[in-house]
């Protein structure tokens, strides 16, 4: 996904910009610009390599760049046109005066394009973005001033768009506009940083005011004028991001991944933390409480990990709040014409909080009368400001393309709702209420447990690094832990993975086994273990390699399994977030000990803001 960066104040806007566009570099990119505000004109320097490509053509620049105190910058995920300098931001109007960094699509840019090809300004790159420019460029030709064109520009504009816009002959201003991706604008004293999400902003200011949907904006050195969608001047109030500065930081460990893993026990207490009072699930759902009684139906939508987390959340909200619940991919929710009313809950599960097909799906439910809940990891993302209530969880910034500790703490706030829920609708016993609290609280310190047997798990890694094919398997609500370990390892380590529940083996998967696959069994001591057990014995008869994680003390597998992990007694229901650790460290030892770029696996980004 593409990033945006933007500076405006007294400093050196260039090294500034490079290092917020390094804090960016994890959502994915495949070229990078900046574009810096001199006293002849906008300098534009555009790479398509890592950003050490752009630092280093920016430093053969050196000097002249180093005087400009505004610029903007950009990391691009190639949408329209292929990766190449001419198509990289920033781009620019013809005569180079008007320069622009964008996020996002601006879907009708092929009639935008005849339009300007017909007035004589065509575009050279194959972008959409480059649109924009010529568009503010032909409506100032007409008489329009800087500020009124970029708005007529940006109401022109169809699609899901964030953009920042420079003028040469407008040395101190910069111009935002936000329609769908976040813009986040960063206080400082006497300047101001923009990014397209807070993470990059943490090393100068905590105070981010993040623009709405429909906003265009005016930084210059008097501050942040926010227009809202029908033109009226509002206030954006920043938030304080409380997000430890070394979070954005590998602090010396090789990977962000690796880090997020360990990063867990704490994520997972701050999680609790701040939604446990004592033994009472304090949400602050004031907007959808009145709601929860009446309930006839909760519809999940979520992609990747998130998905897995909803269908975890499935089985917790039908155990402890009776309400049934769907679960789909928000890519498919949009296009299957599902039943929902305004008796329905839509829970939308997503760590970056920019997923498309996720926005979509919650965006399509709420107007068929759906009431709205978010659940997402990041302060100021869209789905916030589209759901009626969001929980955040206190991950962190997740920065490694696989979801870790964003997925163990979305499954911890799904059992405090669903215990929540269970409690307004009295449909569980104060003891169970009690017992999965404590379970909860107990989870960090049996993680720690869990990291402790890392050593075993790299060895385990090691001797199955060439592996290609694996099977994950678990039953109930450790079926999409499996899920989740096989999406881990496809994604990371590029060996094809599936996850199936145990039951299901003797229905298809079975005629897999053979020496070249590898058995991943999920058997924690829940209601399920006796039958887990029997499908796994059925496997080994017929020659399957299995490694099993199982609870403390299980001797069922002994000379079933060639390999068992033992891992600390939880309660079942909370298994799934135990056993989701072991998995994500199996993964990332195979992906490194296979020299995989761990944290940027090919052709994926962090965040997917296109269907
Ligand atoms: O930000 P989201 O949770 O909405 O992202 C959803 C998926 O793109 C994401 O979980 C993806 O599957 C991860 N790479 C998995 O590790």
């Amino acid at each position: 996904m593409c990033g945006i960066a933007g500076y405006l104040g007294t400093r050196s806007a260039s090294p500034i910009l490079l290092d917020c566009l390094k804090q960016l570099e994890y959502r994915g990119y495949d070229s990078a610009g900046v574009g810096l505000q001199l006293a002849d004109g906008i300098q534009i320097t555009r790479s398509v390599d890592r950003l050490s490509g752009l630092e280093a053509k920016l430093g053969r620049l050196n000097g002249q760049g180093s005087a400009a105190r505004v610029g903007i910058g950009h990391t691009r995920w190639a949408t329209h046109g292929r990766p190449s300098e001419l198509n990289a931001h920033p781009q620019s109007s013809l005569d180079g005066k008007v320069v622009v960094v964008h996020n996002g699509i601006f879907e009708n840019f092929l009639e935008l394009r005849a339009e300007l090809s017909a007035y004589g300004l065509s575009p050279i790159s194959q972008t959409d973005t480059e649109c924009f420019p010529l568009l503010v460029s032909m409506l100032m030709r007409e008489g329009m001033d800087f500020g009124q064109a970029f708005a007529a520009a940006v109401r022109r504009m169809r699609g899901n768009y964030s953009v920042l816009c420079l003028h040469a002959e407008h040395p101190d201003r910069m111009l935002l506009a936000r329609s769908g991706p976040t813009l986040g604008v960063g206080f400082g004293v006497g300047e101001y940083f923009v990014a397209s999400d807070a993470a990059p902003l943490l090393p100068h200011t905590r105070e981010v005011a993040f623009l709405e949907d429909g906003d265009v904006a005016e930084l210059n050195l008097d501050g942040l004028t926010v227009l809202d969608r029908n033109a009226a001047v509002v206030e954006r109030a920043s938030v304080h991001i409380d997000w430890e500065l070394g979070a954005v930081e590998l602090n010396g460990y090789r990977h962000f991944m690796h880090k997020e893993i360990f990063e867990q026990p704490e994520a997972l207490a701050r999680t609790l933390e701040a939604h446990l009072d004592g033994d009472v699930v304090a949400l602050g759902l004031s907007e959808l409480e009145g709601s929860f009684r009446d309930l006839e139906h909760i519809a999940i939508v979520a992609c990747g990990t998130s998905w897995h987390a909803g269908l975890v959340g499935k089985f917790l909200i039908e155990q402890l709040a009776r309400v049934p619940v769907d679960v789909d991919y928000a890519s498919e929710f949009r296009y299957r014409s599902p039943i929902v009313s305004n008796r329905t809950l839509a829970l939308a599960i997503t760590q970056s909080g920019e997923t498309a097909d996720t926005i979509a799906a919650l965006r399509d439910a709420k107007q068929c009368g759906a009431r709205t809940l978010a659940i997402c990891n990041v302060v100021g993302a869209q789905i916030a400001r589209l759901a009626e209530a969001t929980l955040f969880t206190r991950a962190g910034p997740e920065i490694g393309v696989a979801s870790t500790k964003a997925f163990t703490t979305e499954l911890a706030l799904l059992a405090l709702l669903a215990l929540h829920i269970g409690r307004v609708r009295g449909t569980m016993t104060a003891e169970l209420g009690a017992e999965l609290v404590r379970g909860l609280r107990a989870l960090p310190a049996q993680i720690e447990h869990v990291h402790g047997l890392e050593d075993a798990i790299e060895q385990l890694a090691g001797a199955r690094q060439a592996t290609t094919n694996a099977l994950y398997l678990g039953r109930g609500s450790l079926y999409p832990i499996a899920l989740e370990g096989a999406l881990k390892l496809k994604e990371i380590s590029y060996i094809h993975a599936e996850g199936y529940p145990a039951g299901e083996l003797e229905h298809g998967p079975m005629a897999l086994i053979d020496p070249a696959l590898q058995v991943v069994a999920l058997m924690p001591r829940d209601e399920h273990r006796e039958r887990t057990l029997s499908n796994l014995k059925q496997a080994a008869a017929r020659g399957a390699k299995i490694v099993a994680f199982v609870s403390e003390g299980e001797r069922g597998l002994d000379g079933v399994a060639e390999a068992i992990l033992e891992l600390p007694l939880t309660h079942p229901s909370l298994a799934p977030i135990l056993y989701a650790v072991p998995l994500q460290l199996f993964a990332y030892h195979v992906a490194r000990l296979r020299g995989c770029d761990v944290d940027r696996p090919r052709n994926l980004a962090k965040s997917v803001t296109v269907e």
